[in-house]
């Protein structure tokens, strides 16, 4: 049998975990397949090396010593679905350069570890007639039809550990402390980092908050006897008014007044409101570097390895995936233009309520 031609890329924001599953795919088709009748190409900096045809052979030696190791050895690239069939000033006809960079470098099949933007790429490569396989990544945890992606816990416990070390400052300065975590349409990693880190407050973009409400949260910890207040609060997060208008108009509100996410603003209103000394944290990127967790490693090493059976099987048109307690797969149409959101009577949300926790709602 001639050697199976397996492309690989990584696409879209990076994450921990990407190297570990890209070791697990590989590890696992080499032994699945045997070495000799494998052939992993790399492709550069996501779709953008598909277009441009930047790839390079692999080893099995370059899928050693990387189960730890942050970021993408790939290198990874947004390049925005939304564009993938428009002709730009380059005049290059990106889905023509894909599929003809799939025929050059004579490929099986293409796997890509993306987010939703990638898989909405990846499917529409799919019914363009190449051989797809998808594998979910991203801190954001919104991937459609799996409980989990690979990169979430990684940055929840990175989250955590903000969470925990800003209490000492809150606590010392009876300060109130609003802490911006990533997360533009769905709040998950804002949820789960404020509940593992004992966050008072938790606005998410799922539910609208309503600032009176948040800082009559803050007060009442206050007349209870505590006198700092922590706020995990999602980059996407709005108030019910900013909820009501199209993302256009809420953006461009936003610019007018000099801020791109709701954070500043929020911990203006409630210095105004409560008259407590209220600062502003940012992690940002650092949600995403480094090292994957162990729960992380172990999940990429499950996804990755369950990309390779479905190599072997000769089965595309899929995402990897875990349903239930178990690693499947999902058809890629069936997960392209979803989104999963934290739905409003999530059992985590619930659990928060029940302990106190504010929504600001
Ligand atoms: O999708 C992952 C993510 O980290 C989001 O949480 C965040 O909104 C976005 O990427 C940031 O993108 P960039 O790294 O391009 O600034």
């Amino acid at each position: 049998m001639a050697k199976r031609r397996i492309g690989i890329l990584t696409s879209g924001g990076d994450c921990p975990g990407l190297n570990a599953t890209i070791r697990g795919v590989a590890k696992a088709c080499y032994n699945l397949l045997g070495e000799e009748k494998v052939e992993i190409i790399g492709i550069s900096d996501g779709f953008h090396g598909l277009i441009h045809n930047e790839c390079r052979e692999m080893s099995p030696s370059d899928f050693s010593g990387i189960l730890t190791q942050g970021g993408t050895i790939l290198g990874t690239r947004r390049t925005p679905y939304k564009l993938m069939q428009v002709v730009e000033e380059d005049n290059i006809d990106k889905v023509a350069e894909m599929k003809q960079t799939y025929k050059n470098r004579k490929l099986d099949c293409l796997l890509t570890l993306g987010g939703n933007g990638t898989h909405k790429t990846a499917n529409l490569l799919s019914e363009e007639g190449l051989n797809v396989i998808g594998l979910p990544k991203t801190i954001d945890n919104d991937i459609w039809g799996t409980s989990v992606t690979f990169g979430f816990h990684t940055a929840v416990d990175i989250g955590t550990e903000v969470v925990d070390r800003i209490h000492t400052t809150a606590n010392s300065h009876s300060r109130v402390m609003v802490i911006e975590i990533m997360g533009n349409k769905a709040g998950w990693l804002t949820l789960y980092t404020g509940v593992a880190g004992g966050a008072d407050i938790i606005l998410i973009p799922e539910i609208p908050y309503n600032i009176e409400k948040v800082a009559k949260a803050v007060d009442e910890r206050a007349k209870s006897g505590k006198s700092f207040s922590i706020l995990a609060v999602a980059e996407g997060c709005m108030d019910a008014e900013e909820a009501k208008m199209k993302k256009k108009d809420r953006q461009r509100l936003r610019a007018e007044n000099g801020y791109n996410t709701a954070t500043v603003r929020i911990a203006k209103d409630i210095e105004r409101i409560t008259g407590f000394e209220t600062r502003t944290v940012v992690p940002g990127h650092m949600l995403r570097g480094g090292s994957p967790s162990a729960y992380d490693r172990v999940l990429a090493t499950q996804f990755g390895t369950r990309a390779a059976r479905l190599i072997s099987e000769e089965k595309y048109g899929y995402t990897v995936a875990k349903i239930g307690t178990k690693i499947g797969e999902n058809p890629l149409s069936d997960v392209t233009m979803k989104t999963k959101f934290v739905p409003i009577d999530d059992k985590v949300v619930t659990a928060a309520r029940d302990i106190g926790i504010s929504f600001g709602d």
